[in-house]
């Protein structure tokens, strides 16, 4: 019998930048030529044209769905959107405590382990109703925070047009829902982003859908994933005019603050994605007349200027514009408040994750990386009446 033969351990590098730690025919990031396929397709070409319900038939049966297949995809994700019961209480308290929808999301996509079929082993199965219930948590929630009732799901609409559709009451006009569609497609995945790979992690430990999903959540959460585009936004309306850009970008890089809605790990050129958003602004605002194209307008610019200084401040490394930057103008001309940005972000991703768990699940290897050990070793133990 031979021995197992264990690899030596490769040298530390900092957070993982370059490792590659799985396989996928999910998403293909290409950094240095700034495009991304998502299942072989270029993100240009499937997110303006596809619904939501067809890119992640795609994610998770790795084909374009017939319209049979389309037809009983999108009933089942419309048939499974009401919270369990559970779900209402712990968002009522979260509003009252006015807790960020991030955090109301992550408390509440874990009462869905109550929901029907949550716990299939078939995660395609499992999958379809937690997808179907992160639109009806966040809009429930944002509803209940300001003092409003919830709007019960409508079967007879799409994903995305239902989404805004719990939010604001009006069923949304075709631009709205493709300019939303677009954008959940554009986000949907990302390769081993921070928050795939937290679920990847999870899953390969043989846990459960739910709390992949509720770990991803988390990563996600955090401004340097997915809670760069409020406050890129944010910044958009400080600056309120172009002849400001320069001074207010000028002072906040002095402060040593990061630009949001620039830079990546992977992209040393232009994310594909901010120009797939950018066009899908452009469009929307041109079709909508309560587009606000004076933002949008204003944003160009101001990415201009963040784009000059960021390459005087830092010529030894491309820093470019990111897919947060143009989420901005886009999820804010079709009325979402900033709070809502990263989790609109969630509820595209959401199906990116249960994608990778799916894949993940098929090669059933335990994610388990090593560290490095650096610090002290044979320290005596002091008995705790003798330490200072
Ligand atoms: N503004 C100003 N300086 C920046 C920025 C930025 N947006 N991004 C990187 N830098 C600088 C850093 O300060 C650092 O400079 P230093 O060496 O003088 O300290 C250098 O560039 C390298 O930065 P790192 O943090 O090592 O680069 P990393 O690849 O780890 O960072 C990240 C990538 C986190 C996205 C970074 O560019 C950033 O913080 N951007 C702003 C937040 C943002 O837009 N996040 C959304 C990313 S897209 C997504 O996740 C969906």
């Amino acid at each position: 019998m031979t021995a197992a033969v264990i690899a030596p351990p490769a040298p530390f590098i900092s957070g993982l930048a370059g490792v590659v730690a799985a396989q996928t025919r999910l998403s293909h990031v290409d950094g240095e030529a700034g495009q991304l396929l998502l299942a072989g397709y270029p993100v240009e070409v499937l997110a303006p044209r596809a619904t939501f319900e067809e890119v992640t038939y795609l994610l998770w049966h790795r084909a374009l769905p017939t319209a049979a297949q389309l037809a009983a995809f999108t009933h089942a994700l419309a048939a499974q959107r009401e919270l369990p019961p559970a779900a209402r209480p712990l968002l009522q308290a979260a509003a009252a405590a006015q807790l960020p929808v991030m955090d109301a999301l992550r408390l509440a996509a874990g009462t869905l382990s109550l929901a029907p079929d949550s716990a299939a082993p078939d995660l395609s199965v499992s999958g379809v109703g937690l997808l179907a219930r992160f639109p009806t948590i966040v809009a429930a929630y944002w509803r209940l925070r300001q003092g409003q009732a919830p709007i019960a799901p409508r079967p007879d609409l799409g994903h995305a047009a239902n989404y805004l559709y719990m939010l604001s009451a009006i069923v949304p006009s075709a631009e709205r829902t493709r300019g939303l569609e677009t954008y959940l497609n554009t986000v949907v995945d990302h390769g081993l982003n921070a928050s795939t790979f937290t679920a990847r992690v999870i899953i390969s430990t043989g846990s459960d859908l739910v709390s992949a999903l509720v770990g991803a959540i988390g990563a996600l959460k955090g401004p340097l994933h997915g809670g760069a585009p409020g406050p890129a936004l944010d910044m958009v309306f400080e600056i309120g005019d172009a002849g400001r850009a320069e001074a207010f970008l000028r002072a906040k890089l002095d402060r040593r603050e990061r630009l949001m809605g620039f830079g990546h790990r992977v992209y040393r050129v232009r994310d594909p994605r901010a120009d797939v958003l950018a066009a899908a602004a452009v469009r929307f605002f041109g079709s909508d007349s309560a587009g606000d194209r004076a933002l949008y307008d204003l944003a160009r610019s101001v990415e201009s200027t963040a784009l000059a200084l960021l390459a005087e401040r830092h010529p030894e490394r491309p820093l470019q514009t990111n897919v947060e930057f143009y989420t901005a103008p886009l999820l804010h001309g079709l009325d979402l408040p900033t709070d809502l940005f990263s989790p609109t972000f969630a509820v595209s991703r959401a199906a990116g994750w249960i994608a990778h768990c799916i894949e993940h699940q098929a090669t059933g290897r335990l994610i388990r990386p090593q560290s490095e050990y650096i610090g002290p070793r044979d320290l005596a133990f002091v008995p705790l009446a003798q330490r200072d």
